[in-house]
């Protein structure tokens, strides 16, 4: 079973996360899958839109928590960052469907796309503190630019699951949708766009996106170099193992 699909229909390229049963949990090789689909995308002529989607229970648990424990100290080339710079800087629209938990890189993924349907039961999370780690995907730029200082260390600082209606709320979320019907939304909105000049499209989203883009790539790198080394830390060694043992973490003994 594929982990990623691959979708191409009238100018819309989808991908959808398919490990449902591990939560559409991210591995490298997925990581990878999306990266080399977002380069194809892109050069592509024939393709006009994007939509990443998941499954109307689950969009992702983010990263694959087995393979962060096994993940070398050195991970500056892992395939994460290559999708998350394609991502960050991928010249047309990107539409993301959104229900069930969105966690870690699963909400953080979502400040790169353009527009965002959810499912009224998506719940996003960012709880990197209470991994042991902090915030990655140029996150710690774009979370607080969308929502304000104060709601952002909200959520990057207590990790704190919020619903669809606070996602729309602070401009994350485009409009709430039932579940079952979230998938169809986006695939509506990419067939509009994919019908209206590309040429326009582009230069609109690259205008709208010059102020940050430079900055949010920089802040990718810096964001990974912190991360890299709070993943082998003890904190984060502890709270790793204990969600694959099933328990509570004790940070008791760990800064
Ligand atoms: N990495 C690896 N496996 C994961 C995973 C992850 N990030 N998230 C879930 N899974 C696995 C579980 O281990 C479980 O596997 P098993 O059936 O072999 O035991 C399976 O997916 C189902 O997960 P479960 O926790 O039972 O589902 P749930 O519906 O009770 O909870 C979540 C869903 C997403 C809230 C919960 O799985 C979770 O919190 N996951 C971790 C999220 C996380 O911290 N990600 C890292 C962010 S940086």
């Amino acid at each position: 079973m594929q982990e990623i699909l691959i979708h191409f229909d009238e100018g819309v390229t989808t991908l959808t996360f398919n490990r449902v049963d591990k939560k559409n949990a991210f591995t490298a090789a997925m990581y990878a899958a999306c990266a080399d689909a977002l380069d194809l995308a892109r050069d592509d002529a024939a393709v006009r839109v994007v939509v990443l989607q998941g499954h109307p229970t689950v969009f992702s648990a983010g990263n694959d928590i087995q393979e962060f424990l096994n993940t070398p100290a050195d991970r500056s080339n892992a395939p994460v960052f290559r999708f998350l710079k394609s991502l960050a800087a991928f010249p047309k629209p990107i539409i993301a469907a959104v229900c069930g938990p969105a966690v870690g890189i699963g909400t953080t993924m979502l400040f790169h796309c353009d527009l965002v349907y959810a499912g009224d039961n998506a719940a996003f999370s960012m709880p990197f503190v209470n991994l042991g780690l902090c915030p990655e995907a140029g996150s710690s730029l774009l979370v607080p630019a969308m929502m304000g200082y104060h709601r952002a260390a909200e959520a990057l600082l207590l990790g704190e699951p919020f619903m669809a209606e606070a996602a729309l709320e602070v401009g994350l979320v485009n409009r709430i949708v039932p579940p079952m019907e979230a998938n169809g939304v986006a695939q509506l909105q990419a067939r509009k766009l994919a019908s209206k000049p590309l040429g326009s499209l582009v230069e609109t989203k690259r205008l709208l996106k010059k102020a940050h883009l430079p900055q949010v790539l920089e802040r990718i790198d810096e964001e990974a170099q912190s991360f890299g080394r709070l993943l082998h830390a003890p904190a984060a060694q502890e709270s790793l193992t204990a969600f694959v043992e099933k328990r509570k973490p004790d940070f008791s003994k760990v800064h």
